[in-house]
């Protein structure tokens, strides 16, 4: 094995293992604790929306993960269509697909998604007094968004995450 395939590798996994490792997070602990806490909640996610690197890196790390994986793609197809005639190909660029379409969701809807929290939230911090009805409702429409869009991205990271790991190993 070439050591630039060695050093994509290791990009690739590290890069998608936190972009994955934070969607499951977001998804199944600090979204339903942020909804269960009101008000609270709302300014722990304004924070870490506005004041923290968190969107930055996450969106970096989503790009790093299918930019090094295109990269370790190519070599394996080649320029014929003969790779996907194999289990080997088939799988890999299947699940290359669905990690390619969860990162034009997590990329284009979900960065829309919190851009809108983010505004609102910024909004709500330059009025004075606690935010009205409207503006929180309007973040727990956005936060339900959120859930909604979140489960379609873990199903295609699951799928990604499925063919990758099991690929080299087809028998087809
Ligand atoms: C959600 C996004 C993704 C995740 C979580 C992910 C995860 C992984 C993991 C864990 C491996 C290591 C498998 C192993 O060595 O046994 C891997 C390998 C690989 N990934 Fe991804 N990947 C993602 C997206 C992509 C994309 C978009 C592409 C291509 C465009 C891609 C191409 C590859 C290739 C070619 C390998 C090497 C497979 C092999 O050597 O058998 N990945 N990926």
């Amino acid at each position: 094995m070439h050591s630039h395939i060695i050093i994509l590798k290791i990009i690739h996994i590290f890069a998608g293992v936190f972009w994955v490792g934070f969607a499951f997070f977001n998804i199944a602990f600090l979204q339903p604790a942020v909804k269960a806490t009101g008000v609270e909640g709302q300014k722990l996610m304004q924070f870490l929306v506005r004041n923290t690197r968190l969107m930055m890196t996450v969106y970096i790390t989503a790009t790093l993960t299918i930019l090094s994986g295109l990269g370790l793609y190519w070599p394996l197809a080649g320029s014929t269509s003969s790779f996907v005639r194999t289990g080997y190909g088939l799988i890999l660029t299947i699940s290359s697909t669905a990690g390619i379409i969860a990162w034009i969701i997590a990329v284009f809807v979900i960065r829309n998604i919190f851009n809108q929290m983010g505004a609102l939230g910024t909004e709500i911090q330059s009025q004075e007094g606690p935010p009205s009805e409207g503006q929180m409702s309007g973040l727990q429409r956005l936060g339900a968004k959120l859930g909604v869009v979140g489960n379609i991205v873990i199903f295609f990271m699951v799928i990604a995450l499925l063919g990758m790991s099991t690929a080299r190993y087809s028998h087809f």
